[in-house]
């Protein structure tokens, strides 16, 4: 018999009942490296079709096909031993109607292995999202902006700025909860709004640019290493990554062109 004691992974109900308790740290991965370091410190790695933008060079969300959600998702997977990973169904893959929601929502938990999906929309999706967690899909909601809808916002803004404003995302917060959703994503909304949705729905509110108030927090990873070109004002960057990359091109640049070269080996042995 195996010695071996495989690692137990966090699940969705488990993410659900920390509503009120310690916050819930997370963050994108897209690739099964940084995926590996971040299991250690978060509850759940989110693979978001931002991957479009900051690994793929798209403008926008928009254009990611379900294929390349599902090639990241795996690899995250793979990466990943502990935390949750979730995986983000993109634009067009799921808004038409519950079943096609379903139907592509089994084939990204099927073959990426993760434990749960991440959708756009609040009432409009409530349908959707009570379908596919009856079938035994749980959903992560996503609220506020949005950015699959970003061309109906006309760009990325923060929500909930005017008063008016709030009866409709707390409607949407409200209408995700009750459809059974194990957590909500809230994006760039107002604090004070972020704070009274927090209070009125019973599962964790994720904020990203949507202050402390919330019951967890999600950030792009590349944004928070400094390693994205562009970054929202609201992160706090804990890294100079894209200034130890270029360091470190420049160096190995400068050896090639002075003729340092490693030593050859006999062999193709690790380092330690
Ligand atoms: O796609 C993504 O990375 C996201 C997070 C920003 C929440 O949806």
């Amino acid at each position: 018999m195996s010695q071996h004691t495989p690692l137990k992974r966090l699940t969705a109900p488990e993410i659900r009942a920390r509503k009120g308790g310690a916050p819930i740290v997370s963050l994108t991965s897209y690739h099964a490296h940084t995926a590996a370091i971040a299991d250690k410190y978060v509850d759940f790695l989110l693979v978001g079709d931002s991957l479009g933008m900051v690994m793929h060079g798209y403008e926008t969300t928009l254009p990611v096909p379900l294929d390349l959600m599902i090639m990241h998702g795996r690899a995250v997977a793979r990466g990943a031993r502990r935390a949750l990973v979730v995986v983000d169904m993109p634009f067009g893959s799921y808004e038409e109607s519950p079943a096609q929601a379903f139907r592509n929502a089994a084939r990204v938990i099927k073959e990426t292995e993760c434990g749960a999906i991440k959708l756009e929309g609040g009432i409009r999706m409530a349908e959707t999202i009570k379908f596919l967690t009856e079938r035994g899909i749980p959903v992560m909601a996503h609220i506020g902006l949005t950015p699959q809808a970003i061309n109906a916002f006309g760009g990325f803004k923060t929500q909930g700025r005017e008063k008016a404003q709030w009866a409709a995302i707390e409607a949407d917060a409200v209408a995700v909860a009750e459809a059974g959703a194990f957590a909500v994503v809230v994006e760039a909304v107002a604090e004070p709004l972020a704070a009274k949705i927090t209070k009125m729905i019973d599962i964790p509110t994720i904020g990203i640019g949507a202050s402390a108030a919330c019951d967890g927090q999600i950030l792009v990873m590349e944004d928070m290493l400094g390693l994205s070109p562009r970054v929202p004002k609201f992160v706090k960057e804990f890294g100079k990554v894209a200034q130890a990359i270029d360091g470190a091109i420049k160096s190995y640049a400068d050896d090639v062109r002075e003729r340092r070269f490693p030593e050859p080996r006999n062999t193709y042995d690790m380092k330690d």
